[in-house]
């Protein structure tokens, strides 16, 4: 069967701060390693991802800082798309939602649903400051929630308890603006609304023909198609794409930002295809194409605009493909080792780990490693330095490194660097080949179903069983005693260490080069336009007499009181 091409999204995160781990373990991590998996397939695979740079909070923070929002966009988006990449995260391309293409895609967009009728307008009432002259959107806003009193609500919803309500409804209002301690007063504002109720049908039958979706994304999905109500997809607001209408009353106004940022998907594609074929419309063969599978990786609070807005207004459109699977992560939280509980990460409390830290001090491999093993893929998970210490020094060190290691040193050491001729195999030498071969189907379904976790368990699993094989064959007794055995038994261990170099490649590509430079192999890059099935190649042997290099260590381990050090620059704040 041939295979669909594959389209796949992380969410925009905002230019409005840095990338942290929460958000790698999230939406990142999980989708580079799908996209790096599929490309080892050959498969044709788009990996798409940009920075989302409208709406409030940057506008926020542009006043509290006294720059431009201009300014706040540029440095995080410089900043986070260096994190990416220093990271490995292998974005296609890397986009931004400032662009002018994008300005042109999402007003086709909002056109295309207006002309189609599925835009209304509406009048509302909305808080309006008298000293600034200027409507309080969003987060402009605070208040006590209607519902559960929370006093840091913001103007349409609560943080604290999920709730919705109407802006009239916040009670005891104030301004978030610097400097403005004027009571807000309640002025009519015409704003434009996505007509959501219009697509129940249409959603409910796409979602029931995905029962394979976590339940997390069915079930919020669902709650909310159950209880559609239309959405306003505009904000007063100078800082986002200008409403394409000639309407007095839209001048003043902006797109709001969950109705472009997920728009930034297809421009970012379009940009794409123009840099990439200088073809305009190379993007179309990706969006409207049926023989596309569309994978969006978020975490949880995207969820509803991943599997009910966004794919309504792509319903809206005419030919687009909608999500084949939306794979929503939950939250990453931080053991606080002082009261031994798990909370939130926030960056008023100080509790994040910066992605650009964290590579300073530890590179790429422990990081990548450990956040996988500790992935939140069906419940909160915690990033816990003590499990840390646990997982890198006590798996990938001991176990997969170590194996490596041992083997690497004693063909060299005894057959000159050579792969060796093997002798007779018994039945545990079998065992042991056979087994390169199943966890390698083992890994790909794991992987192919978005349980990253489970994969990466099965591989180290291939390395913890080599190390008992390795020791129940004894080659460091055997080599003075009968070096056809010693030669059978590192053959063997030899070409675990090349199933493991291919294996590894999609969770820690920096660990997985540096093997294949020590064993001479080379991992072809392939791209969008697909390639060889390089994965089929793990249980391709070495040849007798292959040469290898000279090994040396590859996930050196981490001093204890190193670690604790980190721990404490966490602890004091420093690492966010
Ligand atoms: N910026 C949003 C966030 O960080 C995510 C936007 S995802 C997109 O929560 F689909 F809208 F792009
Ligand atoms: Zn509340």
């Amino acid at each position: 069967m041939a295979h669909k091409k594959i389209l796949v999204t992380s969410a925009l995160p905002y230019a409005n701060g840095h990338i942290h781990l929460g958000h790698i373990a999230g939406a990142y991590l999980p989708a580079d390693i799908y996209v790096r998996y599929q490309r080892l397939r050959g498969r044709k695979v788009l990996y798409v991802g940009g920075s989302d740079e409208y709406g409030v909070p940057i506008t926020l923070t542009a006043l509290k800082e006294g720059i431009t929002p201009k300014e706040v966009i540029d440095r995080y988006h410089n900043a986070n798309a260096e994190a990416f990449q220093r990271l490995g995260i292998s974005y296609d391309i890397y986009g931004r939602t400032s662009w002018d293409l994008h300005t042109d895609t999402t007003q086709s967009f909002f056109k295309n649903l207006y002309n189609k009728k599925f835009i209304f307008e509406h009048e509302m009432e909305l808080w309006y400051s008298t000293k600034t002259n200027r409507f309080l959107p969003d987060r402009y806003v605070k208040g006590q929630c209607p519902r559960c009193g929370y006093e840091d609500a913001n103007g349409d919803e609560c943080e604290k308890c999920g709730a919705q309500y109407t802006a009239k409804e916040l009670v005891n209002p104030r301004t978030n603006i610097p400097g403005d301690t004027s009571t807000p007063i309640l002025k009519t504002s015409l704003h434009w609304f996505l007509d959501l109720p219009q697509f129940k049908e249409q959603l409910l039958q796409w979602i029931e023909t995905h029962p394979e979706w976590r339940s997390n994304v069915r079930g919020i999905a669902l709650s909310w198609i159950n209880d559609l109500r239309p959405r306003c997809i505009t904000r007063d607001t100078d800082w986002g794409v200008p409403i394409p209408l000639d309407h007095p009353e839209a001048k003043n106004k902006r797109i709001y930002v969950w109705f472009d940022a997920p728009i930034g998907y297809v421009s970012n594609t379009r940009q794409w295809g123009i840099d990439k074929y200088n073809d305009p419309n190379a993007w179309e063969d990706w969006w409207e194409n049926d023989d596309t599978r569309l994978i969006h990786f978020i975490g949880k609070d995207n969820i509803p605009f991943h599997a009910v807005i966004f794919p309504a207004m792509l319903m809206g459109q005419d030919n687009f493909i909608l999500a084949d699977n939306v794979v929503g992560n939950e939250y990453l939280n931080i053991f606080n080792r002082r009261t031994g509980k798990s909370e939130k990460g926030s960056k008023s409390k100080g509790n994040m780990i910066r992605v650009s830290w964290a590579i300073d001090k530890l590179g790429t491999n422990p990081i990548r490693y450990y956040i996988c093993s500790i992935m939140p893929e069906n419940k909160d998970s915690d990033f816990d330095w003590d499990e840390f210490r646990n997982h890198y020094n006590g798996e990938l060190c001991d176990i997969v490194g170590n194996f490596i290691h041992r083997t690497l040193t004693m063909v060299m050491k005894n057959f000159d660097g050579k792969i060796p001729q093997p002798g007779s195999m018994d039945e545990i030498d079998n065992a042991m080949l056979e087994a390169i071969a199943s966890i390698k189907e083992s890994v790909a379904e794991s992987i192919e179903a978005f349980r990253f976790r489970l994969a990466q368990e099965h591989w180290v699993d291939l390395a913890r069983k080599a190390n008992v094989y390795f020791d129940s064959k004894q080659p460091w007794t055997t080599r003075k005693t009968d070096i056809e055995r010693t030669g059978t038994t590192l053959y063997i261990c030899a070409q675990v260490v090349k199933a493991l170099a291919i294996l590894m490649n999609p969770f820690i590509p920096d660990g997985s080069a540096n093997l294949c430079s020590i064993i001479n192999q080379e991992i072809k890059q392939q791209g969008p336009e697909g390639g060889d099935d390089i994965w089929e190649d793990i249980g391709e042997l070495l040849p007798v007499g292959f040469s290898l290099n000279e090994p040396r260590v590859l996930f050196p381990k981490l001093e204890p009181e190193f670690i604790e050090q980190l721990a404490e620059e966490h602890e004091k704040g420093l690492a966010s």
